[in-house]
């Protein structure tokens, strides 16, 4: 088994370009269903969530080939509707190829999405927004079938702003006939980036960015080139490992606009922090102070995904830190890690308490998930001594090679086999 090794304590510095986003490519290949044709993404971000997708595009049909950093995808040959169960276990951004398969065929069946490590997360708000637009979707000893031939622009109001439904919603929208407005859409930048990939194939969107989405359902008729935007949670990771370890960085392929309230957080804590033109430069003597209440939020609010990663850069900071997790029910199973490595944190219910101590120790830490490992790369950096991170498989998810990163800015940091 792969582990990580980090020997803490080393400055960071040096310029670091940072990778195309997970949350944005596993919704553009979704909807690269939507023509059938050739599709070009660039600075497409070699990760295991990635991979997964390709699975099912393949499964599906279509075809997929890498050149260099460019994933190709042609859907012409597309002949399937169903997704098998392994295939859907495999990540929770599976269910996005609902709408997408709904829009091309009218049917599609699948059964329900993995990735219930943070919490309990329903597709209820996906399904009752397909059900809008007029598909049937019956559910049949897990599996759920969906007929959507003739599917009808509609209103559709989302009760809460649902990154996932929002876009399952854009993608049987584009099927649809007629006019579709989303009401209460999730307004996070991968949305945008939806829209200008959607765009670029033919398809009548606007609004992405606000809390209305309008699609005309029409033809996706273009074959089109796409340049995957920035990773702001990868971004957020890198800035609070420097944050935290003491150093200087300058972030390159980033939006600055993306990323305020991570950085604001930072230069609270007593970082240096600059931004603007694709770049963000940070600089922090290691030593922060603890900041006003962190409480996540949708877009443009803080967001959950860098929860973890912002907690670790502060638990040696002076001082208390409040953070509140607004978005889901079991997000703080980091926390045990952290506390292995001599951090003081006090969980209840959604509320963690992190008071900071004088120092962390290296030791033997599990990813529990995604961003809960990111964490523990931040948290290593900083500590004293050896981190050995087990359970990689879950940062692989969504970083390219932290390891290549995190060394490429003089950190003491390895892939080791266990
Ligand atoms: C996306 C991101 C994830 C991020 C999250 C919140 C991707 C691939 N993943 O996940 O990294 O943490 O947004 O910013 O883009 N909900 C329902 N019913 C639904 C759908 C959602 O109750 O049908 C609830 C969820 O349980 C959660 C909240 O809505 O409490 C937000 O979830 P959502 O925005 O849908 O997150 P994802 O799209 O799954």
């Amino acid at each position: 088994m792969k582990h990580i090794i980090i020997r803490g304590g080393r400055r960071l510095e040096g310029v670091l370009p940072v990778q195309g986003a997970k949350n944005s490519v596993l919704p553009v290949l979704a909807a690269t269903i939507l023509h059938p044709g050739v599709t070009v993404l660039r600075g497409c971000p070699r990760l295991s969530d990635v991979e997964a997708s390709i699975r099912i595009l393949r499964h599906l049909g279509c075809r997929t080939d890498w050149q260099g950093e460019e994933l190709v995808v042609d859907t012409s040959s597309m002949s399937r509707w169903d997704i098998p169960d392994h295939l859907m276990r495999e990540m929770r951004s599976s269910v996005i190829f609902l709408g997408a398969i709904l829009a091309r065929l009218g049917r599609a069946e699948m059964s329900y999405p993995g990735g219930c490590e943070l919490g309990p997360r329903p597709i209820d708000l996906h399904l009752a927004a397909l059900r809008k637009l007029g598909a049937a979707v019956e559910e049949k000893g897990g599996r759920l079938c969906c007929t959507g031939a003739a599917m009808e622009g509609r209103e559709i109001t989302l009760s809460l702003p649902s990154v996932g439904a929002t876009e399952n919603a854009m993608l049987a929208a584009c099927g649809a006939r007629g006019e579709t407005v989303i009401v209460n859409a999730a307004r996070e930048p991968e949305i945008v980036d939806l829209q200008n990939f959607l765009r670029s194939m033919g398809c009548a969107v606007r609004g992405a960015g606000s809390s209305t989405v309008c699609v005309v359902g029409q033809r996706a008729t273009r074959d089109s080139v796409h340049t995957v935007m920035p990773d702001r949670i990868v971004a957020a990771t890198y800035l609070a490992a420097v944050a935290a370890a003491g150093g200087e960085v300058e972030l390159t392929h980033v939006d600055y606009r993306h990323l305020s309230t991570v950085t604001a957080a930072l230069h609270e804590a007593g970082c240096r922090v600059l931004g603007g033109d694709g770049r963000i430069f940070l600089r922090s003597d290691g030593k922060l102070k603890a900041i006003s209440p962190v409480r996540t939020a949708p877009y443009p609010g803080f967001p959950t995904d860098a929860q973890a990663i912002l907690m670790a850069a502060l638990l040696r900071s002076r001082g208390t830190t409040v953070f509140v997790e607004n978005m889901f029910d079991n997000r703080y199973r980091h926390v045990d890690e952290l506390c292995r490595m001599g951090a003081d944190i006090s969980v209840e219910g959604r509320v963690a308490v992190v008071t900071g101590v004088p120092r962390l120790s290296g030791a033997a830490v599990r990813c529990t998930d995604l961003r809960g490992g990111a964490a523990l790369l931040v948290a290593g950096l900083a500590a004293e001594g050896e981190t050995a991170i087990e359970e990689i498989q879950h940062i692989c998810r969504g970083y390219e090679d932290p390891v290549r990163d995190l060394a490429a800015l003089g950190g003491e940091i390895r892939w080791e086999e266990r």
